[in-house]
């Protein structure tokens, strides 16, 4: 299972990095926002600095909803550096966007799915990535876990390559969760991903390791 995190924040993503179990980045508007990244030149040189500490895919995200914008800003994307994955919304014009990407050789990461259909347009479409978002679903009572089987079924019955990478991971038992039902990859929080290293029988184990070493020097 790849690990992706979810943020735009330079410092978490050198944490991550340094964790040493990193395999990409997804960022999006919000996040681009909530770090208070404004303006074209500053977000595109923001992907180029996360793309220079992450080895990896890096998910940049398209603003324009129409066909001709969405290929204009996916171009200079995609051209940033070798490492950007162009993401593009799940809509009309987006699935367009996505088989367009596709055919020029040009790696996408389809997000905002909600639905086996919509996954299963992704594909068809050639998306590298496909991002079911799992959180919203169960904010609003869905299960966004079973939406993760569902096109996992789909894609394995005809083969499709796409990826499904399982996004809006709120929590850790959402990383476990995921594995599971075998998404091939998970974007989180690095607090969701640091939280797979605890467990109190670890701790108590190695005090008392500790302890009976000292004991005999
Ligand atoms: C995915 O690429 C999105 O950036 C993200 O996972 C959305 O998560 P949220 O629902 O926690 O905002």
């Amino acid at each position: 299972m790849k690990f992706f995190i979810d943020t735009a924040n330079l410092d978490q993503i050198k944490d991550a990095q340094e964790l040493g179990v990193l395999d990409g980045v997804t960022t999006n508007p919000s996040l681009m926002a909530k770090e208070g990244i404004t303006g074209r030149n500053n977000i595109l040189k923001h992907y180029v600095d996360i793309c220079n500490i992450v080895d990896g895919d890096v998910s940049a995200e398209v603003i324009a909803t129409d066909l001709a914008g969405m290929i204009k800003e996916g171009e200079v994307l995609s051209e940033l550096h070798e490492q950007i994955v162009v993401k593009v919304p799940m809509i009309r014009d987006g699935v367009k966007a996505l088989k367009y990407f596709s055919d020029k050789g040009i790696r996408t990461n389809c997000t905002l799915v909600f639905s086996p259909g919509q996954a299963l347009l992704a594909a068809k479409a050639g998306a590298t990535y496909v991002s079911p978002f799992i959180g919203r679903l169960d904010d609003i009572s869905t299960d966004g876990l079973n939406l993760i089987s569902e096109i996992r079924h789909i894609y394995d019955n005809y083969g499709y390559e796409t990826e499904i990478l399982a996004a809006s991971i709120r929590h850790t038992m959402h990383i476990i969760d995921c594995a599971k039902v075998g998404a091939d990859v998970m974007t989180g929080p690095l607090s969701a991903i640091e939280g797979l290293l605890k467990h109190p029988l670890t701790d108590i184990g190695l005090a008392q390791f500790l302890a009976d070493y000292k004991k005999g020097n």
